[in-house]
């Protein structure tokens, strides 16, 4: 499993080889891979270009006219429902390693070919946010950033299969993501503590 701590706090990794925590996770994707979980379409549509959406000079152009955008304003994407005793699992594995807390998953998105998410900060939660992200083909989907320490932008791609990445949030520390995909692509998130403020 394939482990990306984007902040610059210490992590133990150790959960990443957790079998239940992986168990679950090839459960889910199972059910996803079947098409056999509930999904609603949260897509909307503009008329650019999407890679234009997601370069760095858009970002620039965000923050100097809006400052912060909390919400993503433009996606394709899919939201899909896993179901709740395999979310359960998921937190639960989780608490073992994490024992400040793991809150409910806050999105789980299916990104199809073409599929993506514009700009956007989450600075109205605090914490670290994880993403457990399922491609189906190597390089073709990724998770694009802005450093925080060092302002420059990375673009994380996805493998084959399950991977995780680990970042904070915050109000005073933006940090600044997108996601583009040309595959098909898995991602749910959660939080975990501090919550609050
Ligand atoms: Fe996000």
């Amino acid at each position: 499993m394939t482990f990306m701590n984007l902040t610059k706090d210490q992590i133990d990794p150790s959960f990443s080889k957790d079998q239940d925590f992986l168990d679950t996770l090839s459960q889910i994707s199972d059910l996803w891979l079947k098409n056999r979980l509930p999904r609603h379409d949260l897509s909307t549509f503009r008329p650019e270009n999407r890679d234009s959406l997601l370069t760095e000079f858009e970002l620039n152009r965000l923050k100097q006219v809006y400052k912060d955008v909390i919400v993503c304003q433009s996606a394709r994407v899919l939201e899909v429902t896993v179901p709740f005793p395999l979310r359960l699992k998921i937190e639960e594995s989780l608490l073992k390693y994490f024992p400040e807390g793991v809150s409910a998953f806050t999105g789980s998105m299916w990104y199809r070919p073409g599929g993506y998410m514009t700009w956007h900060t989450n600075s109205n939660g605090t914490g670290h946010r994880m993403y457990m992200t399922y491609a189906t083909t190597p390089n073709m989907s990724f998770f694009r950033y802005e450093d925080v320490d060092s302002g420059q932008i990375q673009t994380s791609y996805d493998v084959v299969g399950w991977q995780l990445r680990i970042f904070s949030i915050g109000r005073l520390k933006k940090f600044w993501h997108c996601v583009s995909s040309d595959t098909e692509r898995l991602s749910l998130g959660v939080q975990i503590g501090p919550f609050g403020h």
